[in-house]
């Protein structure tokens, strides 16, 4: 889930100091086992150095605690290069036979992979024929023999180019560690970020990508490369891209990509100094409730500078012709998880004010149902990491039909951000916990300014309704703190219900999003099964699932919409009256619903369609109480990864 690469002049222990820095830093986006690799030259003229050149690979089961004692027992040399890896199991269980990096069979070339190489079972067959026997269930152990075969094929490397800082021997061994890097990736099917390092040629790291993200940080004598600019950005700013299919060769005083034909590609610097202030906890005792409560800030940054003196809306980013956003006959916004629920709020957005059809779709589903996508459709994709495969995968159909994409992103430079048309960010600031937060309420209101946006150039609305619906929107954050200051209130309840093994979360109009997210994050943080429905559809099934003592959580409408709110009442009476435990969501001031809740949670009054901003921070903060009063890693919940980069 996580790679970190490092090339440096000198032998030091400073690659395993960097490598291990890299992958604390990416530490929060889940997985289950870690392994670093070492290359070290017998260094004659280095009295600090090893005597005898070599390869040394430590690996770990768990955390990066277990790493950290299985490397202080290793006692590990100093070395000019290392390679790390965090793995989240895709292919085998996470065992140290599973975990990266994976080693040739003389073990001096090791290599570490994200992603699913889908043809690993019909290469595993050629190998096993070839008389190599893999020693774990992992499609990337596969690659590391088809590079070690490539690597030492008896013939002159194919590809001649230079290799900064490297000459004789050296040259000629990098160069047949590249060949052998540009002959076996185009055998490969399925999505990777490879990443290569020899003993025989200590001072190059070779790495590939295909669909799954790559960066090189640049730096001075020393060079670096992670699945994330966040790997390296104490260390640089200054990033190079690299393009799908490209092999990049890194040594210490180079970069050098190339095509899949082993043709130079100019690099693309982009600055990473967005990576750069990962927050830490700042007295906080986790993550999740640092960015619940950084929610006003995260709104306040998103909404900030959007609009001009005459206050009509000015996106900067999105730079799609006004013509063909005008012409556009349908919003279709993929996303996963809680980003798929800021979409579905997006559509009574966007749908009222715009007067456009909008569609919302699991992107992991999207492609696969043959969608009615044109040049006149309008995609929006919503993602934290901008890294989400099935997102990437999504907006990739969608353009290959003539589409235009907006991407509604929290991380600038991320691939979701490059491929699309034009990008709309989010200003939530990095998101360390994997359960999303801060990052969902700034999705939802970028979307807002997108759905207003839209409004303005096909004229659905005059300037001075935008004005005041931004108005509105402004004040939001002032009145998320209201809530977050009662935040007491929601935690004592909370840690009344650890013994729950199911809760119940019901919402209608845009409550209904609202209670498919409160459920998600139950279900993500406390492992307790929760589910939402749409108020309405209570009767029609999920009814028989209520008896005595059943939590049910319910979204109560504003009761100046009274054609909604009635109906939720009656909704809660109907639970109440089956023996339900009833806590609600309302807002401060509606007396109604007292005679049925054994709990309300207040939330200020604001314009229905921004509720949801409001709405969802009690159940943010009620789930990540809750967890932790069951003793749960509330920041790294288990099998969860923060950034799905496998489809
Ligand atoms: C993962 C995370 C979720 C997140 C989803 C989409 O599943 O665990 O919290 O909502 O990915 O991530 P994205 O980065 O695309 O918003």
């Amino acid at each position: 889930c996580g790679i970190v690469g490092y090339v440096s002049r000198t032998c030091s222990p400073r690659p395993l100091q960097i490598v291990m820095e890299g992958l604390s830093r990416m530490e929060y986006r889940g997985y289950d086992s870690a392994g670093v690799a070492l290359a070290h030259e017998g260094a004659p003229g280095d009295p600090d150095g090893p005597a005898t050149g070599g390869l040394t690979v430590v690996r770990a089961v768990g955390k990066l605690a277990n790493l950290r004692s299985a490397l202080e027992q290793a006692d590990m040399p100093p070395s000019r290069s290392a390679i790390g890896h965090t793995r989240w199991a895709t292919h085998g269980q996470p065992t140290v036979a599973n975990a990266h990096p994976h080693v040739s069979r003389d073990g001096r070339l090791a290599l570490v992979h994200n992603g699913i190489i889908e043809n690993a079972d019909a290469l595993r067959a050629e190998l096993r024929e070839a008389g190599i026997v893999p020693v774990s269930d992992t499609d990337t152990e596969v690659v590391v023999h088809l590079l070690d075969l490539a690597f030492h094929d008896a013939g002159t490397p194919s590809w001649e180019g230079d290799l900064p800082g490297l000459g004789g021997e050296d040259l000629r061994t990098g160069r047949a560690l590249v060949s052998a890097m540009l002959a076996v990736t185009p055998r490969l099917q399925g999505t990777y970020t490879l990443l290569a390092l020899s003993e025989e040629v200590p001072g190059l790291l070779v790495a590939a990508r295909r669909s799954s993200p790559l960066v090189v940080g640049v730096g001075e004598g020393e060079n670096f490369l992670g699945s994330d600019a966040l790997a390296f950005a104490e260390h640089t700013t200054d990033a190079v891209e690299v393009g799908q299919d490209q092999v990049v060769a890194v040594t210490s005083e180079g970069v050098v990509v190339l095509d899949r034909g082993g043709r130079p590609v100019e690099p693309r610097h982009f600055s990473a100094d967005f990576a750069h202030d990962r927050a830490d906890k700042e007295g906080w005792p986790t993550f999740m409730e640092k960015e619940i409560h950084e929610q006003p800030a995260a709104i306040a940054a998103t909404l900030a500078g959007r609009c001009d003196a005459d206050g009509r809306l000015a996106l900067d980013e999105v730079r799609i012709p006004e013509a063909i956003l005008r012409g556009a006959d349908k919003v279709v916004v993929v996303a996963c998880g809680t980003a798929f629920y800021a979409g579905l709020v997006a559509r009574y957005a966007i749908e009222h004010w715009c007067r456009i059809p909008v569609e919302v779709e699991l992107a992991s589903e999207f492609r696969y149902r043959d969608p009615v996508v044109t040049e006149k459709t309008l995609v929006v994709a919503i993602s934290q990491s901008g890294e989400t495969m099935d997102t990437i995968m999504a907006i990739r159909h969608a353009r290959e039909q003539g589409a235009k994409v907006v991407a509604i992103v929290n991380t600038p430079g991320s691939t979701i951000s490059r491929e699309s048309d034009a990008v709309l960010l989010t200003h939530a600031g990095p998101e360390i916990a994997v359960a999303s937060t801060k990052a969902f309420t700034a999705q939802i209101t970028a979307t807002y300014i997108l759905g207003l946006y839209l409004a303005q150039i096909r004229g659905n609305k005059f300037s001075d309704e935008i004005q005041d619906y931004m108005d509105k929107l402004a004040l939001v954050p002032d009145k998320v703190q209201r809530i977050l200051d009662r935040a007491e209130s929601v935690r004592q309840v909370a840690r009344t219900m650890t013994g729950a093994t199911s809760v119940i979360y019901l919402g209608r109009h845009v409550g209904y999003p609202v209670a498919l997210e409160g459920a998600l994050k139950l279900k993500e943080l406390c492992y307790i099964h929760a589910e939402g429905f749409a108020a309405g559809e209570l009767k029609h099934g999920p009814i028989a699932l209520i008896d005595e003592g059943q939590p049910v959580i319910v979204v109560v409408p504003t009761p100046r919409r009274p054609e909604l709110h009635r109906k939720v009442l009656s909704n809660i009476q109907e639970v109440r009256t089956r023996g339900a435990r009833t806590i609600v969501v309302a807002e401060e001031g509606d007396s109604s619903v007292d005679a049925y809740s054994e709990v309300v949670f207040r939330i200020p009054p604001a314009p229905t369609l921004y509720l949801p901003l409001l709405d969802v921070v009690p159940l943010q903060l009620f789930a990540c109480e809750l967890a932790g009063a069951m003793g749960h890693d509330v920041d790294q919940p288990r099998n969860l990864a923060k950034s799905v980069t496998v489809e």
